[in-house]
């Protein structure tokens, strides 16, 4: 046990990216305009079509987000066709500031490109899918669910999860926030990583993520709540199993489920709750939201 939590700590040690990024011109995705303190990574404006987005904490070491934040919109239309995007500016800082289409075979990739990030062909094969961090669904602009097809807002996520638990959970928090949220609703969604770094494909490329977390903050919500869902707002929080080999402390398994999600479980809970797990795990104090989204 101790020679993982060395080895992970080790491994953020050497994530800290510099100053490549920077949130500022995206910051109205961020309650209060602050970004999540605690995890060090680069700032990504996600630009698509001249226009910001959202906001993705990147790890260049994993290849792979921290999280993303943005702002919660009742989903309108169908999902868009997922054409999928990666960063110019992860490869060169001098690119173009909007995500790229991946170019059409035979057209090639630049190097550059692929040492920088991940790409198709790590997906390609694996065991894993493309887990959005920053849903389409929560989204109603059209450009906005284009945008969120870039694979530097997606971690690898299991199929089971990906369409099972974790989808139930973006939709219920979609229901919950377009019934009881009468401003705006700030999410954040990331991942948690495993003690000892897991890879797919054991290609040491793109790291796997043992957990997934995601929290909303709403300050402006319906005064006349349910009873049964007061302890739902400002804020709350969840963590999904993305393994169904992993510990029972942090989401117990319930036997009951059926067998294809079963291990996939997700559970609801407080922010707080949350961060004591985030914190055990990154070992820092990581802040989701600012005063952890109290009223004012
Ligand atoms: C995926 O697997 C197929 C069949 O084994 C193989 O032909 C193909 O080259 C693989 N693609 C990648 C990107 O690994
Ligand atoms: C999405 O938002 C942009 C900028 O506000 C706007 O120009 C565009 O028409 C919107 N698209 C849709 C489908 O609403
Ligand atoms: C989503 O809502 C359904 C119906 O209320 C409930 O059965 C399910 O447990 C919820 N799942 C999650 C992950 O919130
Ligand atoms: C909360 O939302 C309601 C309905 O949209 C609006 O009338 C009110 O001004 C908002 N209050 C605050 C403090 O934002
Ligand atoms: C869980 O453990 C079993 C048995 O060791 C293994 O076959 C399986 O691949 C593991 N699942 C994951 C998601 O790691």
């Amino acid at each position: 046990m101790r020679c993982a939590c060395v080895m992970l700590l080790s491994a953020l040690f050497s994530l800290s990216d510099g100053d490549v990024g920077d949130f500022t011109p995206c910051s109205s995705a961020f309650y209060r305009g602050l970004p999540p303190t605690g995890i060090v990574g680069t700032p990504i404006c996600q630009r698509y079509q001249n226009r910001y987005h959202f906001a993705t904490l990147y790890s260049r070491e994993r290849r792979a987000p921290w999280f993303s934040a943005y702002v919660f919109s009742k989903p309108q239309n169908k999902r868009p066709r997922g054409e999928w995007k990666f960063e110019p500016q992860l490869a060169n800082s001098k690119a173009d500031g909007n995500m790229m289409p991946f170019p059409v075979p035979p057209a090639k990739l630049d190097q550059n490109v692929v040492e920088s990030q991940a790409v198709q062909k790590d997906y390609i094969n694996s065991t894993y899918t493309r887990g959005h961090l920053n849903p389409s669904q929560h989204h109603s602009n059209t450009t906005s669910r284009r945008a969120t097809f870039t694979l530097t807002n997606v971690v690898p996520q299991k199929a089971e999860s990906n369409d099972g638990p974790w989808a139930m959970l973006e939709t219920n928090v979609s229901k919950i926030l377009q019934e009881h949220c009468q401003g705006e609703a700030f999410i954040v969604t990331g991942m948690i990583p495993y003690e000892k770094e897991r890879w797919m494909k054991d290609e040491g490329r793109v790291a796997i993520p043992e957990y997934m977390w995601s929290a909303y903050c709403c300050q402006n919500y319906s005064r006349d709540l349910p009873e049964n869902l007061k302890d739902i707002f400002p804020t709350f929080a969840a963590i999904g199993r993305n393994d169904p080999n992993s510990t029972q402390e942090i989401v117990p398994v319930d036997p009951q489920t059926k067998k294809k999600t079963k291990g996939y479980d997700v559970r609801l809970m407080p922010l707080p709750i949350l961060e004591g797990y985030l914190k055990q795990r990154y070992m820092v104090s990581i802040s989701v939201f600012d005063q952890m989204c109290s009223r004012a």
